[in-house]
């Protein structure tokens, strides 16, 4: 356990604005703050930060909390894990021993130390003439040159179960920290590690501060899989990491190119372009669009030319549009990836393409174009359907007017037809986004659905005033110390849903200790789902204007109320059942 006065320390240090403020754009709305959330894709920000109650919470997808919880959700780290890194951040030391106390061996710190002897041990292999020959081979007939080759940190992994295992261990790593790093795998039998890249070519993966936060290793011939890649650790979450943005980042005030593969990347940087970076094996995240969005204003997409890489542009524009960057798809005729075509054609014809990129707007309208042939009727009327969907889904009215000339020109109709036919889809989709809203929003009074707190549906008034009740003692120190004495009388059995009962014990619980309750302690006890649920009370309850103990009082008669009626209904009623008893034994006592 991390002491509390540490944790209050660093919840009150890590202010929740500037913290949640370097990973979302925040817009100050009345005593609040605003931004897209992080955690859902959305187009109007649901997200809201509370600085009176340190809390957020998004409207849209009900995750919410406080920075600790934020920190667990968007660095995808444990309770531990998120102090820890706050700590960092604010400058705050936990006490070492705790953490060992606690088993918590694998920090950030260590799996980068870790992840650094790893890399000298690849790169060494490398360089060895017996161990690094076909490697070194592999990367030559690659013809990445020794500068890249050094510049890239690249190594080899050699054909064997145990070579790095060894050596790791000889430097003070144990089995555990080897196998949560994704250095080692386990073996099932025996429980002991062994080398996770084996007879691969070795790219680091390292992080704008430049740690090696993990290994992508290839293959060097045709087997499969062609790349491993570690998994997420507590350094690592691919899905927040661009591969050479730590390079990129000094070179894209202009633009970045967004690449498929590390070797495209490579090849880009050795021939100039050095705002290159990829995803790291996966399709592109709307978190990895807003680090994009940090550090440049457009970003030329330049993926594979087949369906596939074609398929990933039109996700990745679509992400990337979202979070407000200008985009450029880039088409490339001949070669099946910006590796090869440098290769095939030169540098010089890659910054052409470059230069003849296409928006995002021209490249759907070349695709659906390129579909049909708008000779034929039949074909010209569903290139105009796609292309006026396309138009009716821009947010700009008047870049949707100059889309609507366009296609309008591409299609020889005139600009009215065209502009009728995308305002009607506009304002049907409108409509059907209404619709749902409000389905949503029914849904979620009756609690259909509702994965957190399974029992609330049985009976919506005990389930609200359960939460009423939660939602007073979250926010109101004196509300509780009127429960602890016993002033109100509720109880934990009082309580009719599992989830309800669960937070009420908890908050009980730490109010009885020493130094009383505080918010940022049930991180410790529930998910991040669930802290988002217990925020949804407290918010809710913040905003309502008769917070007073005779809310209480009388939200725990409702709450007794409800539940005695539901115990009748259902015969649970003890006095019930005993009568049923006796009336039971009676009539048995007749037969006989
Ligand atoms: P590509 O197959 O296009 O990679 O996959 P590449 O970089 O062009 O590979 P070369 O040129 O054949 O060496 C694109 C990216 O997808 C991920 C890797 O990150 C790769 O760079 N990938 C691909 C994997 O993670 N695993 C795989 O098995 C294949
Ligand atoms: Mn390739």
């Amino acid at each position: 356990m991390i002491p509390r006065e540490v944790v209050e320390e660093i919840v009150y240090r890590a202010d929740i604005v500037d913290t949640i403020g370097s990973y979302v754009t925040l817009k100050r709305a009345g005593s609040n703050y605003g931004g897209l959330c992080p955690f859902h894709s959305e187009k109007t920000p649901s997200f809201t930060v509370f600085p009176a109650t340190r809390s957020f919470y998004c409207f849209g997808c009900g995750a919410g909390g406080d920075v600790i919880t934020f920190i667990k959700r968007v660095e995808n780290l444990d309770y531990p894990s998120a102090l820890e890194f706050l700590a960092e951040r604010v400058g705050i030391t936990i006490p070492q021993d705790r953490a060992n106390e606690r088993g918590e061996l694998l920090n950030r710190k260590r799996i980068y130390e870790m992840n650094l002897e790893a890399a000298k041990f690849f790169r060494n292999c490398l360089f060895d003439p017996k161990l690094g020959q076909e490697g070194m081979q592999y990367l030559k007939s690659r013809q990445l040159s020794g500068a890249t080759i050094k510049r890239f940190g690249l190594g080899v992994a050699p054909n064997s179960f145990g070579m790095l295992t060894d050596y790791m261990h000889s430097k003070g790593y144990s089995d555990e920290e080897l196998i949560k790093g994704f250095l080692c795998g386990k073996s099932q039998k025996t429980g002991k590690s062994y080398d996770y890249f084996r007879g691969r070519v070795i790219f680091p993966i390292i992080d704008v501060s430049g740690n090696i936060i993990a290994f992508g290793g290839r293959v060097l011939d045709d087997t499969k899989p062609k790349y491993l890649n570690s998994s997420d650790t507590p350094g690592f979450k691919k899905s927040r990491n661009l591969f050479a943005l730590n390079y990129a980042k000094d070179a894209c005030s202009e633009s970045l190119i967004l690449c498929e593969g590390y070797m495209d990347v490579i090849a880009l940087h050795a021939a100039g372009f050095s705002n290159a970076v990829a995803t790291l094996g996966t399709a592109i995240t709307s978190e990895q669009a807003r680090i994009m969005a940090k550090y440049t204003k457009k970003v030329i997409i330049s993926y594979d030319s087949d369906e596939a890489g074609q398929r990933a542009a039109n996700r990745a524009m679509k992400l990337l549009e979202e979070v407000g960057l200008e985009v450029r798809v880039l088409k490339m005729n001949g070669a099946k990836d910006p590796d090869e075509y440098i290769k095939k054609f030169g540098s010089e014809r890659f910054r052409q393409l470059l230069g003849q990129s296409k928006t995002g707007f021209e490249y759907k309208l070349e695709n659906v174009l390129a579909k049909h042939d708008i000779s034929i009727p039949q074909e010209k009327i569903k290139a105009s359907e796609q292309l006026c969907d396309i138009i009716a889904g821009v947010t700009s009215s008047v870049e949707r007017e100059v889309y609507i000339a366009r296609v309008a020109e591409s299609l020889s109709l005139t600009a009215e037809v065209i502009k009728n036919d995308v305002e009607r889809r506009r304002s049907k989709e409108i409509r059907a986004q209404r619709r749902k809203e409000s389905r949503d929003a029914m849904n979620s009074a009756k609690n259909y659905g509702d994965r957190i707190n399974l029992d609330s549906a049985k009976n919506v008034a005990a389930a609200s005033a359960e939460e009423a009740i939660l939602g007073l003692l979250l926010i109101y120190e004196e509300h509780r110390t009127a429960v602890e004495k016993g002033k109100v009388d509720v109880c934990a059995d009082d309580f009719f849903t599992a989830f309800g009962r669960r937070v009420f014990e908890e908050i009980m619980a730490l109010q009885s200790t020493e130094k009383g309750f505080d918010f940022s302690l049930l991180d410790e006890k529930f998910n991040s789902d669930e802290i988002g649920r217990i925020t949804r009370y407290k918010i809710g309850r913040h905003e309502l204007r008769e917070n007073g103990i005779d809310v209480l009082t009388s939200s725990v008669e409702t709450l007794k109320k409800e539940k005695q009626r539901m115990s009748e209904k259902s015969g649970d009623d003890p006095f019930a059942t005993i009568k049923r008893r006796q009336q039971n034994a009676a009539d048995r006592k007749n037969k006989k």
